[in-house]
């Protein structure tokens, strides 16, 4: 090209460093020339290997995205039937003879239909779309409580060791999350152990200042607890690490591994607002560390309250939801714990049913054809202000309807649910005297 006196630009060549690693190159060339004769060159060379590393990270989380918005969907259809089939069971099973075939045929349908609904849930929490719990916790105290739990997954042969820094280590996070993720991380330690190694658990704190690399990923700078998890197992090679949070991916037979557990870890650290790093080598074994942004102090203790057993209800509900089964599920439950219900099919019919009598409690679905949950009991709160609600959905979406209520704080039940889920809240709502909450 400087030959014939014209410059040249490439975007993408691989070179070789001396000591043979690849680094990926962008360069221009430009021919210096007097009086027509060509009497050098400029050649300028940038190593992209930083852009390229981006492009590659970009890509990867894309393609979570769009897995993730269509395992969500799917989970929202799911969630619906499960509730009616898990509330459908228990109802059944108050008419039959306990201990008869047909009682524990039921049994059956109901721990199906239950562990369904935690693979929808592990679905969920991979595409981010789950409601959390949230709360102030200590995380050294959520591994402790953790640890007779993980010792008894973990074969004999696995020495097993837990390190815990003397710091008190807040962090605001939902702790059945926290337990599934240390459950996945784990289990894969003891999957790439065989025959034997250790496993190490360790908390710590870090600072992560502007110019560290975390940033790339959005990670405010800032305290953080972290949690590491290392074992002495098989490893992992570059091709299999850079795969290992993609839902489905598993290096594990057939009936062995679904593939969901990282990407489960990866959408619940993400959604506590946290980064995951994993350090591995073949043959050397793994580290995976999760950095989790810290608060200040736990204010005060939040004792867990005592479940009481459900009294009989009385008064007038208005149940709202668009899918027949679940409306009949709900409808029969709330009527067999005495309350009076009313059920319809959508918005407007609600607010017709709303023009004659009224209501003590609206229980209805969020996202619905034609007029939301939200925008249904802003409609009628105008007329009937005392009137409490609580919404129902299983749809994961970030809809801007579901973050509504999230942000104003109304009750809500994430479906799906059981009766005597629906009946405790449904109780605890009857109980309190103004409605939950303000209208957005
Ligand atoms: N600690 C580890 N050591 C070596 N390889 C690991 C480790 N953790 C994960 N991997 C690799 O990452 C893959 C994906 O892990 P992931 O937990 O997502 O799925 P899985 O364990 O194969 O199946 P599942 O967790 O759904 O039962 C594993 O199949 C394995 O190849
Ligand atoms: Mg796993």
């Amino acid at each position: 090209m400087l030959n014939d006196g014209r410059g040249s630009h490439t975007v993408n060549e691989t070179f070789r460093k001396k000591d043979g690693t690849a680094i990926p190159v962008e360069y221009w060339s430009h021919p210096i020339q007097r009086d027509g004769e060509l009497v050098g060159g400029v050649v300028t060379f940038l190593d992209i290997s930083q852009r390229a590393m981006l492009e590659r990270q970009l890509l990867q989380a894309q393609k979570l995205e769009g897995i993730g918005v269509l395992a969500g969907g799917i989970a929202h259809d799911f969630n619906n039937l499960l509730t009616a089939i898990i509330g459908g069971a228990e109802i059944a099973l108050n008419d039959i003879a306990p201990g008869s075939k047909g009682a524990k045929a039921i049994h059956g349908v109901m721990d199906a239909a239950t562990r369904a609904a935690d693979l929808t849930r592990q679905i969920l929490a991979f595409s981010r779309k789950q409601v959390l719990s949230i709360k102030e916790l200590n995380l050294n105290d959520e591994v402790l409580s953790q640890t007779k739990m993980l010792r008894r997954l973990i074969s004999e042969d696995i020495k097993f060791q837990v390190k815990l820094t003397p710091e008190e280590l807040c962090i605001k996070a939902d702790a059945g999350q926290l337990q599934q993720v240390l459950l996945n991380l784990a289990v894969n330690a003891r999957d790439a152990m065989s025959p034997g190694g250790t496993l190490t658990i360790e908390t710590g704190t870090v600072m992560l200042q502007r110019s560290d690399r975390w940033l790339e990923e959005g990670m405010p700078p800032g305290r953080y607890a972290v949690i590491s998890v290392s074992d002495t197992g098989m490893g992992m090679d570059e091709d299999t690490k850079s795969r290992i949070f993609e839902p489905f991916f598993t290096t594990k037979g057939p009936g062995e591994g679904t593939g969901l557990g990282l990407s489960t870890v990866h959408g619940v650290v993400k959604q506590h607002q946290g980064s995951i790093s994993v350090y591995s080598e073949p043959g050397k074994g793994t580290t995976f560390r999760i950095y989790l942004p810290r608060v200040e102090r736990i204010e005060a203790a939040q004792a867990a309250p005592e479940a009481a057993p459900i009294p009989r209800g009385k008064g007038k509900i208005l149940v709202v939801e668009d899918e027949k089964a679940v409306r009949d599920f709900l409808e029969s439950a709330l009527q067999d714990n005495g309350y009076s219900v009313t059920s319809v099919g959508s918005g407007p019919e609600a607010i017709e049913a709303c023009a004659g009598t009224t209501f003590d409690l609206m229980v209805s679905d969020v996202v619905m054809p034609g007029m939301s949950g939200p925008q249904l009991y802003q409609a009628i709160r105008e007329r009937q202000p005392k009137l409490r609600v609580m919404f129902i959905s299983g749809y994961p979406a970030k809809s801007v309807s579901l973050q509504d209520i999230l942000e104003w704080d109304a009750p809500f039940l994430a479906k799906p649910f059981s009766a005597s889920t629906l009946l405790a809240k449904t109780h605890e709502l009857m109980q309190s005297t103004a409605p939950a909450g303000h209208a957005p």
